[in-house]
Order: structure tokens, then sequence, then C-alpha cells
């Protein structure tokens, strides 16, 4: 039996980990083995980003740094997928396409390229919930958590989270609203799962 591929999209702080958890929660109560997964990725170049040692590169450099993670994780989802699993990936392609064409500490990379980038390394989701949060609400509840990265400031989030509905609209993702209760978003994410028939 082939799995299937749920990603999970959204601006810092807008509970793409809550949902995750409580998808894992939904398709694990179903009796489907599930893998909860996300990106920046815990693997080696993935884990590189996360500590910052690449030093201060452009975004240009950063988008190819982000995609080179992506590549080597989509092997291992391709693996997942293929063995029968539910895979929920909280980030993936989108977040490069959103983040990296606002420009920050250098000029943004044209769009053109980050999808010409991107492309021949992902696989498509099943299924894509964009969690599309107020950026004042989430940077909140960014500050509340303590540790922040330089792509937590609220205007920068701003045209991010215009980039993330832009796309959404193009591609089809489901825009779930994430200033809503969590029990309530992951409601209307299961629906959309049904309504999908990915279960
Ligand atoms: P995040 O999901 O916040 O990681 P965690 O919650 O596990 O610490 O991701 C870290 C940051 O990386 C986040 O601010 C968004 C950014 N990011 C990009 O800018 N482009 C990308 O392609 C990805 C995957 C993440």
């Amino acid at each position: 039996m082939s799995g299937m591929f749920i990603v999970v999209e959204g601006i810092d702080g807008a509970g793409k980990s809550t949902l995750c958890q409580n998808l894992r929660s939904f398709f694990e109560s179903e009796g489907l083995p599930v893998v909860c997964t996300e990106e920046p990725t815990h693997d080696e170049i993935g884990m590189f980003i996360r500590r910052g040692e690449a030093g201060p590169v452009s975004p240009t450099a950063e988008s190819l740094l982000f995609a080179a993670d992506r590549a080597v994780h989509t092997e291992k989802i391709r693996e997942w997928t293929s063995s029968g699993k539910v895979v929920i990936c909280d980030r993936y392609y989108a977040s490069t396409l959103a983040y990296q064409a606002v420009p920050l500490g250098g000029p943004a990379p044209d769009r053109d390229w980050l999808e010409a980038v991107n492309g021949p390394i992902v696989t498509e989701p099943d299924i894509t919930f964009l969690l599309d949060a107020d950026p004042q609400e989430s940077m909140l509840r960014v500050g509340r958590r303590g540790g922040r990265s330089k792509f937590e400031d609220e205007e920068y989030l701003g045209k991010v989270r215009e980039n993330y509905l832009r796309i959404a609209h193009e591609r089809g993702f489901i825009v779930l609203d994430g200033n809503s209760p969590p029990s309530e978003v992951t409601s209307e994410a299961k629906r959309a799962i049904e309504r999908k028939k990915v279960v």
C-alpha cells in the first residue's frame, strides 16, 4: 500500500507543531503508521542550518542550503510513503518560496529561480495546509517560547504571510485559520482530509 504525504505550512508561531501532533494522534487512532518530520531537518544539512554554521549568508545561498536539506529529506519521504506510512511534515518547499522571496540581509532571489531550484527535488504533497495567522498574534506566541530566530520579526512575517496566501491560492493549499482554537483547526483539517479521501 502506498502512504500519504501531508504538509503543514505557516509563519512562525502559527501553531504548526500543535496541528502536526493532533494529526498524528488522529491517524494513529485510525490504526495507520505515521512519521512526523520537519524542515529544516534534524539531519546533517538541517542541523548545519539550524546552528547557523554557514554564518550570515545571502538569501540566495540560504535558499540553496534549505533546498539541499530538502533534496535529502525528499528521498526519505519517498521511502516512507512507498512503505505505506502517513508522513506529516512541518514545512516543505512553500517555506522557501514564502520566506526566501522576502529580502532579509540581502536582496531576495527571484521567485522563478526559487521554483526552478525546488521543482526538480520535491515530491508533490497529497495535501498542504496553510495555517494562516496574524503576525502580531504569532509573535506573541513566539515570544512566550523564547529564543527568537532572525525570521521572527512582525513586519517580515507580514510579507511572508502575503506570499503564503498567494502560493496557497495558486497551488490549492487548504487555508486554516491559525487564530482559531487548536481543536477547531484540527477538526477543520480532519474534514479536509476526509473530503480529499486521503484516509
Ligand atoms: P521552524 O519551523 O521555526 O523550526 P523549529 O520550530 O523546529 O525551530 O523553522 C526555522 C526557521 O526557518 C523558520 O523561521 C522559517 C525558516 N525557514 C525558511 O526560511 N525557509 C525554509 O525553506 C524553511 C524550511 C524554513
